[in-house]
């Protein structure tokens, strides 16, 4: 059979595999499996068929150790677009859309047929899950579609091989300012995204230089290349793009949107692009934002920035997706008025209903930046006439940097769960960027992705959760965590019951744990300045970038009430801005990001704000022993490599939870100088 399953050695390793580390199945299921597995009948071509193909025949091969026969007739596994499928007939294809597909059982085996070629290979990629986790052919029966149509991943890559907020090794796209030769190791890449469902990626970082500038030029033949790989997977490729290319680039004197010499030289350029990426995706754009170039420079706003632009791009079907994380980032810390917070939606909510129907706006997740607690975006919901979509962040740039295990599927859950009562109850995030609650042409998530070229490409092996998790949630956000959780160790770990549990433990409490010994109560930051890690309560109170806990003697919190505070309570929908602006109803996890609350203030545990702020960071670290005493129960059921590696990351996350533990509760012992009621050391 024809599949292009070769390895490098160096790469047979379940680490390297990731979710894909398909492992021998045993009798009596593989009996069972055997009986369909032996032949593949493939309706069809297509690049995106082919994959698909060729990771039916190698999960096969791998699982049963068959090499499973093409045939011409239908004799075990069949494969194809459901409408050339002649003579094969069933009738489920008005329950999928075009990405979803069909899994069917047939007297001859099994059909995993799409409507398009790309729901063929999401439905081969869910077989292969399937048969991994031993599921009985009589179950194995699925109609599915992709609840978001965009789902897409943000490389944060540079082209001289860093990668911003890279946690996990250097960027496998580029090295020295040039495109990787290892197309290996990225085609992996594109079918690990592939298997769990992701249509797009955003080949470079938001904040592009002088060498991304040019991916529009003199890169452009290595990014079709890239572009021709991803698209074998079904994945369409993006760019991100410098405001300031028709100067940089083109030698203008201005990059003004209503120029007509910088609307030309878009158009050729977009053009340009298209000749030889006739599926390209699109502009990602960071403009305005954290001093790199924009519409404002030229007295313009975001509409008239991102319209220019997509005007380019409607030709072609391109769209272009515009960040709303702007504000002001040279912010006097003195000044009490303005708040960050507000900015996102100051900036965009005037626009609503002015952007072309090919702009979609990103939404970072929060009002601030990614932090371990903050509450939902009050753009969600508010902006009614424009394309918008959510943007997470998989990389741990402030929940542990893939040093500490912090899985974040249950943030991102209640992210999507949370009720915006846009028009009425029931108006959830992920009803909003479904394109469920107002109609938009284009919708979805997008995440800062958090790979590079270690070995295990997530740093922290269990921090590969967080990619599976990301994709199997970005296709249906109503999948439960623990579904997730389970399916991801099953695929990676193999069904041990005990390895199991104690994965599940650790990943499904561990974001809870992390927010326990870092910064209390949806205060945010309390970061070292610049690369984010490790504890420093005042690293930005006295800084420009708006991101303050204005704790004293007294108290600690920000006043976002409409009353006395910022009014960015007043941005949210009632209930939820009744429920945030009263400090007795505001969700306890968010009580300081709404509130400036006195250290004597009682909690509904009955404790003091400071003995909550003691006993947390106590208990986080003893939280992190605990899954290290429990990983050690793992010794003889997971292979050295993984175990050792797990164990010595454990070792890290405690000792530096127990800094980060000290040091927070030192601070504020030392500003109110109100001892622990249980007489624990506090330096
Ligand atoms: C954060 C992050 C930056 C990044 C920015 C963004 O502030 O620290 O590195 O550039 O987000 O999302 O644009």
């Amino acid at each position: 059979m024809d599949a292009t399953t070769k390895r490098p050695d160096r790469k047979k390793s379940p680490v390297y595999d990731c979710w894909l580390n398909y492992r021998p199945i045993n009798a009596p299921i593989a009996d069972a499996y055997a009986t369909f597995c032996h032949s593949i009948t493939c309706v069809g071509t297509s690049p995106v068929i082919e994959s698909a193909l060729s990771e039916l025949a190698y999960g096969i091969q791998s699982m049963l150790g068959i090499t499973p026969e093409r045939t011409q007739t239908f004799q075990g596994i069949a494969i194809g677009i459901v409408e050339q499928m002649d003579g094969i007939a069933f009738s489920e294809t008005e329950n999928i859309d075009e990405e979803g597909y069909i899994i069917k059982r047939h007297k001859q085996g099994f059909i995993i047929a799409g409507k398009q070629d790309r729901g063929v290979l999401y439905g081969v990629f869910a077989f292969l899950r399937l048969l991994q986790m031993k599921t009985p052919p009589e179950k194995i029966e699925r109609a599915e579609c992709p609840l978001n149509k965009l789902r897409m991943v943000n490389q944060w890559d540079n082209m001289d091989g860093t990668i911003e907020r890279g946690y996990a090794g250097k960027s496998i796209f580029y090295k020295d300012n040039r495109f990787s030769e290892d197309m290996e190791i990225i085609r992996d890449y594109a079918r690990m995204l592939a298997s769990v469902g992701i249509n797009g990626i955003v080949l470079n970082n938001v904040n592009v230089h002088h060498y991304e500038t040019r991916l529009l030029t003199d890169f452009l033949p290595d990014v079709v290349k890239l572009a021709e790989l991803f698209r074998r997977y079904g994945i369409q490729t993006f760019l991100s793009i410098n405001y300031s290319s028709p100067i940089d680039l083109g030698g203008l004197p201005t990059a003004d949107p209503l120029d007509a010499a910088v609307q030309n030289w878009w158009c050729e350029k977009v053009r340009e692009i298209y000749q030889s990426i006739p599926d390209f995706g699109g502009f990602l754009v960071k403009a305005d934002s954290e001093y790199r170039p924009g519409p404002f420079t030229y007295g313009r706003d975001h509409a008239e920035g991102a319209n220019m632009l997509a005007k380019a791009l409607k030709p072609f079907g391109g769209i272009v997706i515009w960040r709303c994380f702007v504000y002001n980032c040279m912010q006097d810390w003195r000044d009490l008025e303005t708040d960050r917070a507000n900015a996102a939606y100051d900036n965009f909510m005037p626009l609503d209903g002015k952007f072309m129907d090919n702009v979609i706006l990103q939404i970072k997740n929060g009002p601030m930046d990614f932090q371990v607690r903050e509450p939902v975006s009050s753009l969600f919901g508010s902006l009614k006439k424009t394309n918008q979509m959510l943007e997470l962040q998989i990389t741990q740039e402030y929940t542990g940097q893939q040093k500490h295990v912090c899985y974040l599927i249950p943030q991102w859950k209640e992210v999507l769960d949370f009720d915006t009562f846009a028009k009425g109850s029931g108006s959830t995030v992920k009803r909003i960027i479904s394109g469920r609650l107002f109609p938009q042409k284009h919708c979805g998530i997008a995440a800062v992705s958090n790979i590079g070229d270690d070995a295990n490409w997530t740093g922290h092996i269990l921090a590969q959760a967080n990619l599976y998790g990301y994709g199997r949630l970005a296709w249906n956000p109503d999948t439960d965590s623990r579904a997730i959780t389970d399916e991801w160790i099953r695929l990676t770990f193999g069904d041990s019951d005990k390895v199991m549990d104690v994965i599940n433990d650790i990943l499904l409490s561990s974001w809870h744990t992390y927010e326990k010994y870092t910064s209390p109560l949806g205060i945010g930051w309390m970061v070292n300045p610049g690369h984010h890690y490790g504890p420093s309560v005042d690293g930005y109170e006295y800084s420009a970038w708006g991101t303050y806990h204005r704790a004293d003697c007294h108290g600690i919190g920000v006043d976002r009430t409409v009353e006395t505070g910022t009014g960015n309570t007043g941005q949210y929908f009632p209930p939820n801005a009744e429920m945030y602006n009263n400090r007795e109803t505001c969700p306890e996890e968010l009580l300081l990001f709404f509130h400036r609350v006195p250290y004597t203030y009682r909690l509904k545990s009955g404790k003091t704000l400071i003995q909550h702020i003691y006993d947390t960071h106590f208990e986080g670290v003893e939280q992190v022993k605990r899954y290290r005493d429990s990983w050690l129960e793992l010794k003889d059921l997971i292979d050295t490599e993984r175990f050792d590696h797990v164990l010595k990351m454990l070792e890290i996350q405690i000792k530096d939870a127990a800094e980060w533990r000290d040091v927070v509760n030192s601070y504020f012992f030392r500003k109110t100088g109100i001892p622990d009621e249980k007489g624990r050391t506090i330096y």
